[in-house]
């Protein structure tokens, strides 16, 4: 596939295409998580990558399978609480295969522009032809959400749904997605986050023995979703992303505890 597909106006020409030139984490200083793993930073995004590319064509079914269809009131309620209105311009970072990109084009209509975006050329392509599918599509580019190839303040909102614990730098990304905003627009950060304590053994069994079990028979991947169970475990609680996002600079940030913690929606402004 191109890397960019553009149909409406958008950012200049010369911002888009493959992706924004580079990892900031090359020159590794440390190590990184990557599950329970500790990885040098340079690796962490291959490895994401492999996974990624490894449970691709049936992420869908998977997702489905593994929250027992519950994924979909998650990011229901996250483009409720988005409340995008028409004409508005719309960022969904590491949007992989388009759910909320598909949900927010139907929202913004024809005079908005909601772009899919995603670093995996694998995920990406089934979001592409998803979208072409329903007759949704837009604007589509491959890109790094640490690095992202956009103007500053362009977008009323910025989305990132379950994407924000693979990246290697969370405090970059989320700095990045602050300066794309415009003043007023606002950002969701849909991501895993630390469940109700008494579920805590219950929650544990499900995730580290029935997810790689699930992962083995349908993708034949187990190590995948015992990655996943790894990361969720790895990922900032909601105070502390609450925090980050803070310390990024965006303003007014509260969250929404899902599930009772096993999902967590976060929001905040730029002021
Ligand atoms: C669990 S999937 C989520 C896909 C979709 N947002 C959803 O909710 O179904 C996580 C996605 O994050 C993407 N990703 C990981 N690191 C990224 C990065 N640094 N920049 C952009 N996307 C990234 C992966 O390629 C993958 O498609």
């Amino acid at each position: 596939m191109p890397e960019t597909h553009k149909q409406n106006a958008g950012p200049p020409q010369d911002l888009l295409g493959p992706l924004g030139g580079g990892r900031s984490e090359t020159a590794a200083t440390g190590g990184t998580h990557f599950g329970f793993e500790t990885v040098p930073e340079g690796d962490k995004a291959r490895r994401v990558k492999g996974v990624f590319s490894s449970v691709a064509d049936k992420y869908d079914l998977m997702n489905d399978v593994m929250s027992a269809g519950l994924h979909r009131l998650w990011k229901a309620f996250t483009i409720q609480v988005a409340g995008a209105r028409s004409g508005e311009r719309i960022l969904d970072i590491a949007g992989g295969t388009g759910d909320l990109a598909s949900a927010f084009r139907k929202q913004v209509g024809p005079t908005g522009e909601v772009w899919l975006t995603d670093i995996n050329n694998a995920m990406l392509v089934r979001g592409r032809d998803r979208l072409l599918d329903e007759g949704r599509l837009g604007p589509v580019a491959q890109c790094d959400a640490e690095k992202l190839p956009f103007p500053n303040d362009y977008f009323d909102i910025v989305s990132v749904a379950f994407g924000l614990r693979n990246m290697t730098h969370k405090e970059q990304a989320l700095t990045e997605m602050r300066r794309v905003l415009r003043p007023g627009g606002r950002l969701l950060v849909l991501e895993f986050s630390r469940v109700w304590e008494p579920l805590t053994p219950v929650y544990d069994f499900y995730s580290f023995k029935v997810l790689p079990w699930l992962g083995k028979k349908i993708v034949d991947d187990a190590d995948s979703y015992r990655y996943l169970a790894e990361s969720i475990r790895m990922h900032p609680d909601q105070e502390t992303l609450k925090g980050m996002m803070e310390q990024a600079g965006l303003s007014r940030v509260d969250y929404f505890n899902l599930t009772t913690g096993v999902v967590a929606l976060h929001r905040g402004y730029k002021i």
